[in-house]
């Protein structure tokens, strides 16, 4: 199974809590954080788009660095780790996004993809007058399926005269064209942002779902296989994951428990008003469930979360790469420094989906194999 870092570009990582760690996002933080991910051989950092925060005593995400000029300094100073930065579709025009990510295609030798966003928070574009209005809720995956038809002309072929309702383009040119090929991430969940990861991208990323219920995913892995039934193409599952880890389950629990009695109330009430503006794709979006704040995992936007010693964190992860259609998990922490450096030295070395790793720390199957 392969394993990534979601990055934290925006202040407090995925925590709206006053008991979290509080933190601004810079580039060495993110770069301290994408150079020990590479080291113990995790095999993706992936940074967000977001435009506005959501405020509140902890001022969550009301501080974000922009993910292309990141990953470009990340491309820089990093050799093997993959990275994919994230396409604000609405305010980026293909054909500069193609340009950007040929650039980062030769910062970092090939090693470089793209996450495909079409919004779903209107504040984030509204605050600079380019919300196309709300019926953009409802035909966003028909904007996003011209805007890569786009991006795959240029970057395959270095020329598009793609004409659609969106897009004209007029013997448009790329060169240089990416050295290796490109790979796109969406993660829609909706009827509609399956279709469009079935038709056009590599990998759709899902919301792991509940604490400590690693394969409650398995719905929306199921839907995307349905959805590649139609288009005959190969696009696996990614699923996105919060990991709380100690020496012991009471460790972590405290951890969590800790957090949740620190929930921002002011900045989950926003997220829960941004939520509840689509009104227009008629409930076909999982956006409601995410911001949804009567749940007590309000407090890290109903994501996914494994609580847990490093044995019970590695256990749920194995568990979560048999679920068919699978290929790998996005990992967030409650404190990315100490997170990361913790599955590399004590949760990975026990995964049994991990042996193959070069990592400084070997796995326990290898230990052992050397040992005997
Ligand atoms: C791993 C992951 C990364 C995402 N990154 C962003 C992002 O950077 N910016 C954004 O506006 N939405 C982001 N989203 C939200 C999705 O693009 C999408 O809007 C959401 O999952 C709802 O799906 P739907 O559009 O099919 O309704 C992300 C979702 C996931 C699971």
């Amino acid at each position: 199974m392969n394993v990534g870092v979601f990055i934290p570009i925006g202040n407090n990582g995925w925590l709206l809590s006053e008991n979290a760690p509080q933190y601004k996002p810079t580039f060495e933080l993110n770069k301290q954080i994408t150079q020990e991910a590479e080291r113990y051989g995790m095999d993706f950092a992936l940074s967000m788009i977001k435009l506005r925060g959501f405020g509140g005593k902890t001022e969550f995400w009301d501080h974000n660095l922009e993910t292309f000029t990141l990953m470009a300094g990340l491309a820089a100073v990093t050799s093997k780790i993959k990275l994919f930065a994230t396409a604000a579709s609405l305010v980026m025009p293909p054909a500069i996004v193609a340009r950007m990510a040929s650039t980062i295609d030769s910062i970092s030798n090939g090693r470089f993809g793209l996450n495909l966003v079409t919004g779903w928070q209107r504040p984030e574009y509204s605050q600079m007058g380019m919300w196309p209005g709300d019926q953009f809720f409802s035909t966003r995956y028909q904007y996003l399926s011209e805007y890569i038809q786009v991006l795959r002309q240029l970057w395959e072929t270095g020329h598009s005269d793609f004409k659609g309702d969106h897009f004209k383009m007029d013997d448009c040119r790329l060169s240089p064209q990416p050295q290796a090929p490109m790979k796109v991430i969406c993660a829609g969940q909706s009827d509609a942002g399956m279709a469009f990861s079935a038709q056009y991208a590599d990998y759709n990323f899902c919301f792991g779902k509940g604490i400590n219920t690693p394969t409650a995913f398995k719905p929306a892995a199921d839907k995307l296989i349905e959805a590649t039934a139609q288009t005959g193409r190969e696009v696996t599952t990614y699923v996105l994951m919060m990991v709380i880890a100690d020496d012991s389950d009471e460790a972590a629990f405290a951890k969590w428990e800790h957090y949740k009695a620190g929930i921002d109330h002011e900045a989950v009430a926003w997220m829960a008003q941004q939520g509840a503006a689509d009104t227009k794709s008629g409930g076909d979006t999982n956006v409601r469930q995410m911001t949804d704040p009567t749940t007590p995992s309000a407090v890290n936007i109903n994501m996914g979360t494994l609580v847990g010693s490093y044995a019970s964190v590695a256990r749920m992860l194995d568990e979560m790469g048999e679920v068919p259609g699978t290929e790998g998990v996005l990992l967030t922490f409650d404190d990315f420094v100490t997170g990361v450096r913790a599955f590399g030295e004590h949760i990975q070395p026990l995964m049994k989906t991990r042996t193959h790793v070069d990592s400084p720390v070997p796995s326990r199957v290898r230990a052992e194999a050397l040992a005997a």
